[in-house]
C-alpha cells in the first residue's frame, strides 16, 4: 500500500490552503490504524450536528452537566467570587450561560473568554452573547486548544476556567496532561478550574450515546470527510463509510470509526492517494470516561488538584473543581 505523506512527485495544488491540516492529516493517514483528529468534525454543519446530538434521548452527558451546574454554579460563584470565566471548547457556550448567569448574579462577572477552533461557530456564539449579556466584555479566542489558549492580555481575577462537556475525554492522556498544564500555567493563585468529565458506567449506556437510533452520530462522523473535501480538496464519498462506536473496556474509552465499505482509493491534493481496503477504518475519536482515582491522576500530572466533587453515586457524569496544586 501506498503512503499517503507528502511526496516530491505528487501533484500539489498551486497553493495548499491550510498546510497545517494537511500535514496533521497526512501524518494519521499514513499511521498503521488511520486516524484523524476529532477537531476536524466542527465546522458549522459538524456543531450543529454535534448540538443535535446533545438533545438525543441516548446521549446523557449535556442534560447531566446542565443539572449538575444549575445545582452548583450559584452557590461556587458566590464563594469564588469569579470576575472571568474563561471556557476552552465552548461551542454554542450554552450550559456556561448557567455559569455567566450566576456570575452576573453576584455582581461580580466582568469578562467571558470563550476558546474554540471553530472560528465561525465561536464568531456567531459571541456575538449571541453579548446581546444576552450587555455589561459582560466577551472576548473569543480562536485556538486548537491542543497546542496553545491565546488568552487575552488582561484576565480580571480572579478566574475560572472551564472545560465541559467531557471534551477532556477526546484527547489521549499525554495531550490531556499537556492541556492540562497549558491550563495550570495560565491560572493565578486564587483561580479555579471547573472540569466536566464522563464516568465509568455500565457499558450498554455508554455505547447507545454513541450509537443513536437516529442516526445523528453517525452523520456527525461522515461529516468529517466533507470538512475535508472541502478544506482539502480531498475526494471522500461518505457514503463508502459506515459509522462504527465501540467500547473499549480496558482503555476506559468510546472509539469511533468510519470504516470503509468497499476498497477504495481517495486523493487528497498535495498527498499520494490513499488507499482503503474492503473493512479498514478511520479512528476518528476517542472519548475517554473517568472515575475519581484517573482525574485525580490526570491533575496531579498538570499540576492541579482536586478541590471539590460533589457527588451523587447516581450521577453518570462528573463536574469536578480544581485548584493549583
Ligand atoms: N463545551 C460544549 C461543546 C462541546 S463540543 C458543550 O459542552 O456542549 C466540543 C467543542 O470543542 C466544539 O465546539 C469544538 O469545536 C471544540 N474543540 C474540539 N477540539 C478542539 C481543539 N483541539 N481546540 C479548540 N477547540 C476544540
Ligand atoms: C465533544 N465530545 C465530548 C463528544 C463526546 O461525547 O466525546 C463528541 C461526540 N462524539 C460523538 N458524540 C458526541
Amino acid at each position: 500500500m501506498r503512503s499517503p505523506t507528502a511526496h516530491p512527485q505528487a501533484a500539489r495544488p498551486a497553493r495548499v490552503a491550510n498546510p497545517a491540516m494537511l500535514a496533521e492529516v497526512a501524518a494519521g493517514l499514513s499511521a498503521p490504524q488511520k486516524e484523524l483528529s476529532p477537531k476536524f468534525f466542527y465546522d458549522q454543519r459538524g456543531s450543529e450536528l454535534f448540538e443535535a446530538i446533545t438533545r438525543l434521548p441516548e446521549y446523557y452527558p449535556t442534560r447531566t452537566e446542565r443539572a449538575l451546574l444549575a445545582g452548583w454554579m450559584p452557590e461556587l460563584m458566590r464563594q469564588l467570587g469569579t470576575r472571568s470565566l474563561v471556557e476552552l471548547g465552548a461551542g454554542n457556550a450554552e450550559k456556561s450561560r448557567i455559569i455567566l448567569d450566576a456570575m452576573r448574579a453576584t455582581g461580580l462577572g466582568e469578562l467571558y473568554v470563550p476558546i474554540d477552533v471553530s472560528a465561525t461557530f465561536l464568531s456567531q456564539t459571541a456575538a449571541q452573547l453579548r446581546r444576552e449579556y450587555p455589561g459582560l466584555a466577551v472576548e473569543p479566542a480562536v485556538a486548537d486548544i491542543a497546542v496553545e489558549l491565546n488568552l487575552p492580555r488582561r484576565i480580571p481575577r480572579p478566574a475560572l476556567f472551564a472545560f465541559l462537556g467531557s471534551t477532556i475525554g477526546n484527547f489521549y492522556p499525554p495531550a490531556a496532561i499537556r492541556l492540562l498544564g497549558r491550563v495550570r500555567a495560565a491560572m493565578g493563585p486564587g483561580d479555579r478550574f471547573l472540569l466536566g468529565v464522563d464516568l465509568r458506567k455500565d457499558i450498554a449506556r455508554i455505547e447507545a450515546a454513541y450509537n443513536d437510533s437516529q442516526g445523528i452520530t453517525a452523520e456527525f462522523n461522515r461529516n468529517m470527510l466533507l470538512v475535508l473535501n472541502h478544506e482539502l480538496g480531498a475526494d471522500f464519498d461518505p457514503a463508502a463509510f459506515e459509522h462504527r462506536a465501540f467500547y473499549d473496556r480496558v482503555a476506559h474509552r468510546i472509539e469511533m470509526h468510519l470504516v470503509s465499505t468497499r476498497a477504495q482509493t481517495v486523493t487528497i491534493p498535495g498527498l499520494e492517494s490513499v488507499a482503503l481496503a474492503e473493512g479498514e477504518s478511520i479512528r476518528t475519536e476517542i472519548s475517554a470516561k473517568y472515575d475519581r482515582e484517573s482525574v485525580a491522576e490526570l491533575f496531579a500530572a498538570a499540576g492541579l488538584t482536586i478541590e471539590a466533587w460533589p457527588r451523587d453515586p447516581e450521577t453518570p457524569f462528573g463536574l469536578v473543581l480544581g485548584a493549583p496544586a
